[in-house]
């Protein structure tokens, strides 16, 4: 409420009808701008559709983890009229932001210790925008950040922004348990290992479900696991890995060396270098199984439902 002076009266009234707050003129407006931002930041929260935060990590140095992160949120923002984040949390080797071929001006770890000051249009500034709509928020190559700088209280606040304020946040995140991960990862509605088929993949694979469970105390329901750059001739197939890995879902990527490398060398993501490509239809699929809200023209109908004509 907006009075023109402060008349006590007015501002029994005014409380009575459920206005939270009271400025007579002439109005602060940084104040006013901070109520109000206070007001649409307690709406959010208090809103039962909160954004999803999906975590992709490798199991292995290079199974493709980062390739992953960036083509399913790059793609999601395409296919879906939701709101989509990409967070590069590898903070030390980042390289989100050229596979997108965007400039950052701020980095994540700002945006982390500038959390306290931070509303929804703040935040917003601290992320780079691609043509697809998704935004990146993420590291810059001449930083070395290293784990301790960062504040898990103020990191647990930033992932509470942008699930109020986003509809899908992506994560990459290297393998590595310490603190900053084991924070993401308890907040995470979805984590995708990702792996290759080899023995040692499994093996790593199988060590890190066995820490997300009993370390983390997460539930087998938000672990899935995604095969990359899968070869339907290799000795390991995917119900060997099932059976071995037993996790809630399982998901496959193709492998396909020209498309991705070309897309990754001009910082193109592969649905817009090869929109018709089995690998980028593979990444739809995904994303339509991650239950991101898939517009019509996107949807791919399987055969079966082709020759059932359903939809
Ligand atoms: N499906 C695929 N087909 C062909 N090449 C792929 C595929 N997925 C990833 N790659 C390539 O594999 C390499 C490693 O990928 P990426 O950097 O995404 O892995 P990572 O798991 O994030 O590795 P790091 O341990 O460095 O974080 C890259 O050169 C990438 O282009
Ligand atoms: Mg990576």
């Amino acid at each position: 409420m907006i009075a023109a002076d402060n008349n006590s009266q007015l501002m029994r009234l005014a409380m009575q009808a459920g206005a939270r707050d009271f400025f007579a003129e002439p109005v602060d407006r940084q104040e006013l701008h901070k109520a109000l931002n206070q007001v649409i930041f307690d709406l959010r929260r208090g809103h039962s559709q909160q954004g999803i935060l999906t975590t992709v990590i490798n199991a292995k140095g290079g199974s493709g983890g980062s390739f992953v992160a960036c083509n399913l949120a790059h793609t999601a923002s395409v296919v879906s009229d939701s709101s989509i984040v990409l967070m590069d949390f590898d903070l030390q080797f980042g390289s989100q932001s050229l596979n997108l071929d965007l400039r950052p001006r701020h980095t994540i770890v700002e945006a982390i210790n500038d959390i306290h000051k931070l509303d929804f249009d703040a935040i917003d500034g601290y992320m780079v925008q691609h043509k697809s709509g998704l935004r990146l928020l993420s590291t810059m190559h001449e930083q070395l950040v290293l784990p301790g700088e960062i504040d898990l209280e103020n990191l647990d606040h930033l992932l509470t922004l942008m699930i109020s304020n986003y509809d899908r946040i992506f994560v990459d995140l290297p393998r590595q348990i310490d603190p900053v991960s084991a924070t993401i990862l308890e907040r995470s509605d979805q984590i995708i290992i990702v792996i290759q088929q080899s023995l040692a993949h499994m093996r790593d694979a199988q060590r890190l479900i066995r820490i997300l469970k009993s370390e983390l105390n997460i539930s087998d329901k938000n672990i899935s696991i995604l095969i990359n750059r899968f070869d339907p001739k290799s000795n390991l197939q995917p119900k060997d890995i099932q059976a071995t890995l037993s996790c809630a879902s399982f998901y496959l990527i193709p492998n396909d060396y020209e498309t991705v490398s070309h897309s990754t060398n001009l910082g193109t993501p592969v649905l817009e270098y090869a929109r018709h490509s089995a690998i980028a239809k593979a990444i739809v699929d995904l994303a339509e199984d991650l239950h991101v809200k898939i517009k019509e023209e996107y949807k791919e109908k399987s055969f079966i439902k082709k020759l059932l004509n359903l939809t």
